[in-house]
């Protein structure tokens, strides 16, 4: 059975994707410098998956780190998350998110080259896409990028179009991922105040904060507020087991979105969410926020045609499995 190195194996899309890889047969490695993750993560994933899960604490950024893994386990394929992505803090600290995501991916595909490990899966984003009026968005439409974090996203895959026949990649543009594991044992769970939509409402159901802003409501949209194409994160895991699958089954590469086709609104979401944990939840509306688009939303004809890819979770079933996952911390935190 192949083995395959998952580096930020232990974040949100990381774990998930352990798991979906772990069912669907693989041998997993998680490489993981644990800045953004929980130390428990690993011993939630063996009590889910029932098995021990093999983890490496290391970093992108430190070269040895990475060729010592090489060195210990015969690797057949990588699926790359280890990286920062926040945008706004992308504008902070550009070089920052610039030497991580960048440097950190070419550190790793040497250690790859190195190894004679020629499969790799990249974790992209729709931000790639910048503010366009195409909507919904194909895979050949223009790159261009409105902050340093999109910028990164932007110089991987460019990088990785540069690799030679021998290599075969992955590169998966995500859209807005949402929802936790069906176990509700692992799930998003930002320390600080989230900038995201839904770990925000999900902190407004439990009452840590209080009020959601809305952040706009005349856009040229349906009700007037952003929409998104939001993904459960089950799904969009899934698409890196079909995305690997076949990177080693037939050595050619693809360039796919990852995302549902449907766009909601704020307000479908906060009445989703809303309906998930009975609650009416707070809000109010607000100004827009800087560097936000009207809708965002994938063509994701692409993915099914070359993966097989299809997302299944509807809205409802993200903030279900968002509200199981957010109760349930907050019931054994207490
Ligand atoms: N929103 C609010 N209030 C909030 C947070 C968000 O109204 O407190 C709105 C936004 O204005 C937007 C929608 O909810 O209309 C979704 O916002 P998110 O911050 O959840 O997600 P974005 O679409 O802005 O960003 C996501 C990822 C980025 C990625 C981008 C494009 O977080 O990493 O999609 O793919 F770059």
């Amino acid at each position: 059975m192949a083995k395959i190195l998952l580096t930020g194996g232990a974040g949100y899309i990381g774990s998930h994707t352990y798991l979906a890889l772990v069912e669907a047969g693989f041998e997993v490695v998680i490489f993981d410098n644990f800045s953004n993750a929980k130390p428990d993560v690993p011993s939630r994933l063996q009590d889910i998956s029932g098995d021990a899960v093999h983890v490496i604490q290391g970093d992108v950024l430190n070269r040895d780190e990475l060729a010592a893994v090489f060195d210990a386990h015969q690797i057949d394929g990588v699926v790359h998350f280890a990286a920062k992505k926040a945008v706004g803090e992308s504008v902070e600290k550009p070089l920052e998110y610039i030497h991580t995501n960048v440097g950190g991916l070419l550190n790793l595909l040497s250690a790859m080259d190195g190894a004679g490990v020629r499969r790799i899966v990249f974790s992209s984003s729709a931000t790639v896409y910048g503010d366009t009026d195409v909507q919904p968005i194909p895979e050949d439409h223009p790159r261009t990028y409105t902050s340093p974090y999109a910028y990164t996203k932007i110089a991987g895959e460019q990088i990785l179009e540069q690799l030679n026949d021998d290599w075969a990649v992955g590169i998966l543009r995500y859209f807005n991922p949402v929802g936790a594991h069906q176990s509700a044992m692992i799930g998003e769970d930002p320390s600080d105040i989230p900038n995201n939509l839904v770990p925000y409402i999900a902190k407004v159901a439990t009452g840590d904060l209080e009020q959601l802003a809305v952040f706009g409501d005349d856009y040229d949209t349906p009700d007037g507020t952003g929409v998104r194409d939001y993904i459960h994160v089950e799904d969009l895991a899934n698409g890196h087991v079909l995305s690997i699958k076949s990177l080693l089954e037939t050595g050619s590469s693809h360039t796919v979105n990852l995302g549902t086709g449907e766009g909601s609104s704020v307000l479908d979401v906060v009445r989703a969410y809303g309906e998930a944990c009975d609650q009416d939840l707070n809000y109010k509306i607000a100004p827009r926020r800087d560097g936000d688009v009207a809708v965002l939303t994938a063509r994701p004809t692409k993915a099914k045609e070359e993966l097989g890819f299809e997302a299944t979770r509807s809205l409802a079933d993200m903030c279900r499995s968002s509200w199981a996952w957010v109760s349930g911390q907050r019931r054994n935190s207490k």
